[in-house]
């Protein structure tokens, strides 16, 4: 499994946390007694779920053996960590009353069967909440991956955890379909953050910590310095330095659906 690393990740901590915030800012449930927060990350955000329902336990999940070390700094008698994998998670029908997943759901498959299953998962009362790039965003790592030189040494290292060919996540309005046919009412928007970033090649550290890390972990030696190369160079070309820093548009797609 292509390994994550908690450092790189949260350089870009505060612009990462704004969609967390903004996500649970807009879920309905008051009380609480059961948190999960699927594909935690560092679980530096799975912390602030417990100021927002304090009686209850938050369970934070992650594949990542990385991240779940990093997540257990933030380990405390209500907030814990677990190594699980979201695809093979199976909680108990009406056992939740929250289920949080930020930027997490676009390296899982398989929605259409996964959100039905959550969402038995939650009490009445109960909110699945997630938030995803909006599928159709490439912000031109998948443009110089499908290039001749690449496209070869790249597809070895395709699926659920590498370099994908079309991206698992749903449009807003199928989301929409599936979770209202589950029985819940569901709120969803896009919404595009207009990030205004420091320092050198900033797009490149931010995807770096995300969405290249499949890309750079197939590739080793003389061709990831390459490729590393051909990557900075596009994304120098597609986000310029301004006088101000340097703007990264980044389309969001976010998804409340509530069992009332
Ligand atoms: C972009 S980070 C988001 C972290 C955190 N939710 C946040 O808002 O900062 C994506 C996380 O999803 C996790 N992840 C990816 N696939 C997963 C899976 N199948 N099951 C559980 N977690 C997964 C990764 O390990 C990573 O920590």
């Amino acid at each position: 499994m292509a390994s994550w690393d908690p450092q790189q990740y949260e350089r870009f901590a505060e612009e990462r946390a704004r969609p967390f915030r903004e996500l649970v800012a807009r879920i309905p449930t008051t009380s609480a007694v059961a948190v999960v927060d699927l594909g935690c990350g560092p679980g530096t955000m799975t912390a602030t779920l417990a100021e927002r329902w304090p009686d209850a336990a938050v369970l934070g999940l992650d594949s990542s053996p990385s991240m779940i070390a990093a997540a257990n700094e933030h380990r405390t008698a209500q907030v814990t960590f677990q190594l699980a994998d979201a695809a093979q998670w199976r909680p108990q029908r009406g056992s939740l009353d929250v289920i949080v997943a930020n930027a997490s759901l676009q390296w899982v498959d398989d929605h259409e069967t996964l959100l039905p299953r959550w969402a038995a998962a939650l009490d009445d009362g109960g909110t699945l909440a997630f938030q995803v790039p909006v599928p159709s965003f490439d912000p031109g790592l998948a443009g110089v991956a499908a290039r001749e030189r690449w496209a070869p040494l790249l597809a070895g290292a395709a699926g659920s955890t590498g370099p994908r060919a079309a991206s698992p996540v749903l449009d807003g309005a199928e989301y929409v379909r599936l979770l209202s046919a589950a029985g819940l009412t569901v709120d969803a928007w896009q919404t595009t953050y207009f990030h205004v970033l420091p320092g050198d090649d900033p797009v490149f550290e931010w995807f770096k910590g995300t969405g290249l890390r499949p890309y750079l972990d197939a590739l080793s030696g003389s061709d990831l310095e390459e490729f590393t190369a051909d990557v900075r160079s596009e994304l120098r070309q597609r986000y310029p330095r301004e006088p101000f820093g340097t703007l990264l548009p980044f389309p969001r797609l976010f998804v409340v659906a509530h069992r009332a």
